[in-house]
């Protein structure tokens, strides 16, 4: 099942025509991977089903339901967490500071929530009471996920994790996009590395110049040499 379909959307960012008629599913439980050269519009995608770049024109239908004209938190609220590119968190306030402002009512209580987040990011324990500003790369951006995870979202919008990272540290977040996987969440993944998108991308969509020019399930593209030398601009 689908838990979010796009359907030819339309974008603009002020005069400027962005997605020129896009279409992709996320289906429940798998990770699919928005790919393609840096401008192609993925960040603008992401946004749009956020209702922060609204389309003028097609659908946003989440668990069956047509979003794309509501505004961004009443989308939030129906279980959508975002995982910036700029991740946002605040570095003055602790790592646990950060994790309240983000809280919104839920079913769960803080502490159910709080373990939860412990079991993927053990270290986390530790550093609550740390400023944000004084953790790692890798660690301020597992806690920009975790920022998204405490809610309990169905559906996860990560916007290029690993970018800026050292290799160590990308591997590392990687562990946790798998980790995530294995808790049967819902993920779309904008990633430019594409070791790390095809090790953990169950589909992909290329985005070329506004348009989607290729998708297909992940374990095709691997084979597919010329196609992402052309798309990509990475061999393989
Ligand atoms: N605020 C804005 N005003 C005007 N144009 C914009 C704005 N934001 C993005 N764009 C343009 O929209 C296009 C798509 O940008 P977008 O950020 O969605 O691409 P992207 O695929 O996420 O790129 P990257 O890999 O660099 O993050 C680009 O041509 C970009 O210049
Ligand atoms: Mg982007």
């Amino acid at each position: 099942m689908n838990l979010l379909e796009v359907n030819d959307i339309h974008v603009y960012i002020q005069s400027f025509y962005i997605l020129h008629g896009i279409s992709f599913f996320v289906p429940e439980g798998k990770t699919t991977v928005l790919l393609g050269r840096n401008g192609s519009g993925k960040t603008t995608a992401m946004r749009a089903i956020l209702g922060l770049n609204p389309p003028r024109k097609g659908e946003i239908i989440y668990k069956g339901v047509n979003i794309a004209h509501l505004p961004t938190h009443k989308i939030v609220q129906r279980g959508v967490g975002y995982v910036p590119d700029t991740r946002r968190i605040i570095k003055s306030l602790t790592v646990e500071q950060n994790l309240e402002i983000a809280l919104r009512k839920g079913s769960k209580t803080y502490d159910e929530r709080l373990s939860e987040i412990f079991e993927l990011f053990p270290d986390f324990e530790r550093f609550l009471g740390q400023k944000a500003g004084s953790l790692s790369g890798g660690q301020q951006q597992m806690l920009a996920v975790s920022r998204a995870l405490i809610n309990d979202n169905d559906l996860l919008l990560i916007d290029e994790p690993t970018e800026g990272l050292s290799p160590l540290l990308a591997k590392n977040v990687l562990k946790t996009l798998h980790a995530i996987k294995e808790k049967r969440k819902t993920v779309l993944l904008v990633e430019q590395n594409f070791a790390a998108a095809k090790s953990v991308g169950d589909y992909y969509y290329i985005f070329d110049d506004g348009k989607i020019a290729h998708n297909g399930k992940m374990e095709t593209l691997v084979d597919d040499h010329e196609l992402i030398s052309r798309y990509l601009g990475v061999n393989v």
